[in-house]
């Protein structure tokens, strides 16, 4: 394994110890409201002292963008850090919720891990070299038609001003596919959709640790993502269309008509 990689998944599943570690104390846990709807709990803080620690102490000289400590200025590796992505479903004991730890370098996404401690399920990436879940080669589905296809999305909770145009982009996807799904933890989605358990992806208002190590898995394992202009531009919008080759272009065509300039 690449030793970047190693490293992130040696501090995914440290932070996943620190997680279920606090499970049957969650009552008691101090949560911080950062706005409407958005949590943090020390776990989420505690889990991401740990994985900055490991990091640190491997390349003390990288960056690093962590959601609730900010940014580690540092050189132009720089890592990408969700240290709980579904901190919500979390603090109600829904368990669906993961560790994202991404890299890049000079800008271009490079490693990516995604890690489920409750399944120990670990999803990993190296640019150029494929997508793993646990060890085992994983690609997109081969589904080809919104009939029959399993999508996934998030609700645009703190967008609230493009909650219509989401709704309708919603509509005009449910009429055909077989079901659509909002999980609560977008780096999960983006794994599943790398792993064939999902068709199609699309969600407005992310930010960068929502989606870093998702979108390289995705496209190392052979999918699309887009911003909502059909560009690479998502890191700085939040608004990303996902799938494999075909799927993504039949997603892209159904929620067009709906996508308002501020979304583009
Ligand atoms: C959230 C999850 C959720 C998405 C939200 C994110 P958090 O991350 O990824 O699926 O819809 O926009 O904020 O706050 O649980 O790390
Ligand atoms: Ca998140
Ligand atoms: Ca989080």
């Amino acid at each position: 394994m690449q030793p970047m990689l190693n490293i992130a998944v040696r501090a995914a599943r440290s932070a996943g110890e620190l997680i279920l570690r606090s499970i049957d104390n969650i009552g008691a846990l101090k949560v911080h409201q950062k706005s409407k709807n958005d949590f943090a709990s020390e776990v989420d803080k505690s889990a991401e002292y740990e994985i900055i620690r490991i990091i640190n102490s491997a390349y003390p000289e990288h960056s690093i963008i962590a959601e609730e400590s900010g940014h580690h200025p540092g050189n132009d590796y720089v890592w990408i850090i969700d240290p709980l992505d579904g901190t919500t479903n979390f603090l109600h004991g829904f368990p669906q919720y993961a560790i994202s730890i991404a890299l890049t370098h000079k800008g271009k996404l490079t490693q990516a891990v995604i890690y489920d401690p409750l399944r120990d399920e670990l999803f990993c990436a190296s640019q150029g070299a494929g997508a793993l879940l646990n060890d085992r080669k994983i690609r997109v589905s081969q589904q080809s038609h919104l009939q029959g296809s399993l999508l996934g999305t998030g609700f645009p909770f703190k967008h609230q001003k493009h909650l219509d145009a989401y709704l309708e982009m919603f509509k005009a996807l449910h009429v055909d596919s077989a079901g659509i799904r909002r999980t609560g933890s977008t780096a999960l989605d983006l794994a599943y959709l790398a792993a064939g358990r999902l068709d199609g992806f699309w969600e407005i208002g992310l930010r960068p640790w929502d989606m870093a190590a998702g979108i390289l898995l995705v496209q190392e394992a052979g999918g699309v993502v887009t911003d909502f202009s059909f560009d690479h531009h998502f890191m700085k919008s939040g608004n990303i269309i996902a799938g494999n080759p075909k799927m993504h272009q039949i997603i892209y065509n159904a929620i067009n008509p709906h996508i308002t300039d501020s979304l583009k």
